[in-house]
């Protein structure tokens, strides 16, 4: 007798958590998947957002329009500042060797500098610096959202994440560097073609790295 009374207590309960966690179902689906709290983050930060991007797009020109992103896949709208990305051959007279790059010009007042960053390894993504590190956008290992990074260096500066040596994440070509003076010697041939397209000879130059890129940092930045 008592136990029967307890398995149908039971029966109720798993039937109200049933129903509770399918009214839980429904709620997340009508966020989107996204929790109540990043919703509401979005919306304040958008804010914060629209006030400092200026609708000019600094770079925006018939030479860097290809490079232009216009959206990224799961990332809100309100999220995108003007970002180019893309491949840029280290000899534009050999398009089967390039470096893949994300160009993120500074979030409010322009600057005349550029500061470069590269991820280490050798071999690791600098995306990875781009969405969980350095960048405006970030998108971390077991978070459920992308945020903005209030922290992201875009905020002060016009960033330039590069995929290299070549073998590196998007880039493309075969490997052939022996030493750090081959990947440098890519690199500042990628740079200066990046440069030109942009029309940045002129700026101050910061190159800037973390892990192995302690080699390709000082090594780059020396190449002339
Ligand atoms: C790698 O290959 C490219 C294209 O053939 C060539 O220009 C470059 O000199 C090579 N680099 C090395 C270090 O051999």
């Amino acid at each position: 007798m008592a136990t029967g009374l307890v398995s149908k207590m039971l029966g109720v309960l798993s039937v109200l958590l049933i129903v509770a966690s399918a009214g839980r179902l429904d709620e997340v689906a009508r966020r989107g998947g996204f929790t109540a709290q990043t919703l509401k983050d979005w919306e304040l930060r958008s804010r914060g957002l629209d006030e400092r991007t200026t609708s000019q797009r600094r770079y925006y020109n018939d030479k860097t329009r290809d490079y232009f992103v216009e959206s990224l896949p799961e990332i809100p709208q309100s999220f995108l500042t003007e970002m180019y990305s893309g491949l840029m051959p280290i000899d534009e007279n050999d398009p089967s060797r390039a470096l893949f790059f994300v160009f993120q010009p500074r979030i409010g007042d322009p600057v005349d500098e550029i500061v470069i960053w590269m991820n280490g390894g050798p071999g690791c993504s600098s995306l990875e610096g781009f969405l969980q590190e350095t960048g405006y956008i970030n998108w971390g290992w077991g978070q459920y959202a992308p945020e903005i990074n209030a922290y992201g260096w875009p905020t002060l500066s016009n960033v330039l994440w590069v995929e290299q040596p070549v073998g590196t994440g998007f880039s493309i070509g075969t490997p052939n560097a022996t030493n750090e003076e081959d990947i440098a010697s890519d690199f500042v041939k990628f740079f200066k073609n990046f440069e030109t397209l942009f029309g940045i000879e002129y700026y101050h130059i910061y190159v800037t790295g973390e892990s192995y890129a302690g080699r390709y940092v000082p090594y780059s930045g020396c190449n002339p």
